[in-house]
């Protein structure tokens, strides 16, 4: 397979630390390039992390040290040296929307984690099991863009990353409203328990915009493309509760769920089983051999157990019962870094190189 040379922009954050570490052995990406704000810009990758490296796993010895770049004054530079970046950062959207709009226009692919561009309607949002056809759309954003080889890819919010997969592979019974309640895990605002004490002993029932997402995102994983754009789902109709409670890292949400055709127990639990995507065909790198998993224990999915299921890349269900309202309900678990970020980013660039929309 063909290597490919890649930046990291927002490189160290959360999400672009753990980017660091995952990609240290990857068999087709190779980090050669990191960038940030002006404030860490002609630094050493590990003097900008200093006293703020958050992740279990040291910083790679190779990235140690690399020069930072300046993400907005060095994009230039930057894109003469990589085939394709990975981009998470804390900025304003417009100012996202304008930084990863230039990097494509500087023929250099972007694989998003921000939100900024999610609901930009030619930008594909990926999840590689459910929906890669959407890389389709990407011919008419570079239309749109004026670009031969630069574009823009986002992986959707870490919150709708366990109840999504689940959900998808039920839907030939046809769900058709869906309540969800999140307890979402305090590194998903960029946080650990010493930089966030206050969340110790506490859970805190708002998280900006997140229920927002949660239930607008999964309608554009589920549209289709539709000439330039992607059209959105229209049902089922899911309402969301979000709320950050006191783990490190993994998102658990609890589902309620009615369907047109209602299934049996055995059905959602067969399909679950069975349920596979392109990221499986293709056999790339990040895949998990199973994306999800039921646990017939009624104490499981645990965060603390079950978060680096298949490396962080599955998705664990359980505690599957009919209910009193709805027509069943249960528990699923993702890791919210991994999965639900910088993983998916890294599954989705795999996917979009496998397919030739990264030469
Ligand atoms: N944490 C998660 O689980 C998660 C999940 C999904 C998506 N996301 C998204 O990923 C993005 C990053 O999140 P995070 O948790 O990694 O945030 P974070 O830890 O606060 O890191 C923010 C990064 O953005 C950089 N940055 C800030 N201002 C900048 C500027 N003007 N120009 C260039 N770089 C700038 C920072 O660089 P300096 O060090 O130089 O300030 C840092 O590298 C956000 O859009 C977030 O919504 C996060």
């Amino acid at each position: 397979m063909k290597q490919y040379n890649v930046g990291i922009v927002g490189a160290t954050g959360m999400v672009g630390q753990r980017f660091a570490t995952i990609l240290q052995d990857h068999p087709w990406f190779n980090v050669v390039a990191v960038a940030a704000s002006a404030r860490n810009k002609g630094k050493t990758y590990a003097e900008a992390c200093e006293g703020r490296w958050k992740m279990a796993a040291p910083m790679p010895e190779k990235m140690k040290n690399m020069i930072m770049l300046d993400a907005d004054a060095d994009a230039e530079e930057l894109a003469s040296q990589v085939d394709f970046i990975f981009c998470a950062v804390d900025m304003k959207k417009d100012e996202i929307r304008a930084l990863e709009e230039r990097y494509a226009k500087l023929e250099c692919p972007v694989c998003s984690n921000n939100s900024a561009n999610r609901f930009t309607p030619d930008v594909p949002m990926i999840i590689p099991e459910i929906n890669p056809q959407h890389a389709e759309v990407i011919h008419a954003q570079r239309k749109r863009l004026g670009t031969k080889r630069g574009f823009i890819a986002v992986k959707s919010n870490c919150s709708i990353q366990s109840y999504v997969p689940a959900l998808t592979a039920l839907m030939e019974f046809e769900p058709t409203e869906v309540a969800v309640c999140t307890y979402q895990a305090i590194s998903g605002a960029g946080k650990t328990f010493e930089s966030w004490p206050e969340m110790l002993d506490n859970v805190i029932p708002y998280i900006g915009g997140e229920e927002e997402k949660s239930e607008k995102e999964p309608m554009k994983v589920w549209g289709r493309v539709a000439g330039d754009h992607i059209e959105n789902a229209v049902s089922p109709k899911i309402t969301a509760q979000c709320l950050r409670v006191p783990v490190s890292d993994g998102h658990m949400a609890a589902v309620f769920v009615k369907f047109a055709k209602k299934p049996t127990r055995e059905q959602m639990l067969e399909r679950w089983k069975g349920f596979s995507g392109r990221a499986q065909e293709l056999n790339l790198p990040s895949a998990p051999k199973h994306f999800l998993t039921y646990f017939e224990e009624d104490n499981r999915p645990q965060t603390r157990l079950d978060r680096d299921l298949e490396g962080g890349m599955g998705v664990s269900i359980g505690r599957l019962r009919e209910d009193s309202i709805y027509d069943y309900k249960f528990v699923s678990l993702s890791h919210n870094t991994l999965r639900g970020a910088a993983g998916g980013a890294v599954l989705m660039a795999e996917l979009l190189c496998a397919e030739g929309y990264i030469d």
